[in-house]
């Protein structure tokens, strides 16, 4: 069987499965484990935060890891909550973690920004309702896992960034595929596992 469906998921690059498995063959202790072992495997974690840093062009504090995408989008929502967003838009488009999280933690305050009949997030729409409303955060998607879209996103950071509101970046489906960006000056980004 040929498989095409690369935006939803795609096989592991030798390069990465070779540096997964020497890291867990490498690093046996728990990182938060108080003897040498433990204290191995923080620093390597440490090491990687950095040049993750380095490399996304953002401030490596501010990385926070999670065991896969679904817990990274409840993270960025449930903060929402924690700072107090009143409501939040997300695309129509997103993946089902996300809207699950947006039910949960804002049942009666998200909204799906429209999009059009080809798929693509409707950029005019957000102009519009972002001069009556302003969400506690946006999340759009780079590129849609199912379609493959790519999606208006440098254009909605740009009206988020206008109105001040946080906005949230997905590109699970594009990382590795698509050229490398700094994202330093992003509110959230979701790069996890790509
Ligand atoms: C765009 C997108 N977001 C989130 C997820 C959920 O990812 P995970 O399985 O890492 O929780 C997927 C999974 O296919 C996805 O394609």
């Amino acid at each position: 069987m040929l498989y095409f469906d690369h935006n939803a998921t795609c096989p592991v690059s030798a390069a990465a499965r070779a540096a997964w498995v020497g890291a867990v063959e490498r690093y046996i202790g728990n990182p938060s484990s108080p003897h040498r072992l433990g204290a191995r495997a923080d620093a390597a974690i440490e090491e990687a935060r950095k040049r993750l840093g380095a490399w996304l062009g953002c401030d490596a504090a501010g990385i926070v890891w999670t065991s896969g995408t679904t817990e990274a989008n409840n993270a960025v929502l449930h903060h929402a909550v924690l700072v107090g967003a009143e409501e939040v838009w997300i695309s129509a488009i997103e993946h089902p973690c996300v809207l699950a999280a947006a039910r949960r933690y804002f049942p009666k305050a998200h909204r799906l920004i429209p999009v059009s009949r080809e798929g693509v997030v409707e950029i005019a729409w957000l102009a519009e309702e972002l001069k009556h409303r302003r969400p506690g955060l946006v999340a759009v998607m780079a590129a849609n896992n199912e379609t493959g879209v790519l999606q208006p996103w440098r254009e909605a950071l740009a009206l988020c960034r206008e109105h001040a509101v946080p906005f949230f970046l997905r590109r699970r489906a594009v990382g590795g595929k698509a050229a490398r960006e700094r994202v330093g000056w992003l509110r959230f980004y979701d790069r996890l596992r790509s």
